[in-house]
């Protein structure tokens, strides 16, 4: 069975009531029972995990190698300012989805700019928590495909 790696990065577990109206009011509990549903589905299965702290985010990064096919991360702030996530990333050489809750390229200038995103096999950003569920299903469909002829995407 494909295996899934989810993290989120820092502050993400105030969702619920943090800045609602940029991030909603579902909690980051709500959101990983939604991925684990998806999961299901899809016939993949899912850890999630979350940190405030850059290193630990490094360290599931690294221990994912001939754990999991992909990643599936919403890194948070840490996506603007961290070199070494983009180095981790592009070391363990797994396909991973960047998510992000709202839409950056529409935030503040210093949101526009992503490590991870370039060392992504791609991004979903702005469908609140659906970005969680879309990035899922593209990243499934990329590992699929890579590891034999490609699927159609089919709802
Ligand atoms: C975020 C966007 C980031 O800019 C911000 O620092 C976050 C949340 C999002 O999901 O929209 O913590 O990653």
């Amino acid at each position: 069975m494909v295996r899934i790696l989810i993290l989120h990065g820092p502050n993400l577990n105030l969702l619920g009531t943090r800045e609602p109206a940029v991030y909603g009011t579902l909690t980051l509990g709500n959101i990983d029972h939604q991925l684990s549903q998806r999961a299901q589905q899809l016939g993949v299965s899912v850890d999630t995990f979350q940190t405030n702290h850059e290193g630990e985010l490094l360290d599931r990064i690294h221990a994912a190698r001939g754990n999991f096919e992909g990643i599936l991360m919403n890194a948070g702030a840490f996506c603007h300012t961290s070199i070494a996530l983009r180095d981790a990333i592009s070391a363990v050489a797994l396909p991973v989805v960047e998510v992000h809750l709202s839409n950056t390229a529409a935030r503040e200038t210093f949101r526009h700019h992503s490590y991870v995103a370039e060392v992504a096999r791609g991004v979903v950003a702005g469908f609140g928590p659906l970005s969680y569920l879309l990035g899922l299903d593209g990243l499934v469909e990329i590992i699929r495909s890579q590891s034999g002829p490609g699927i159609e995407y089919v709802r």
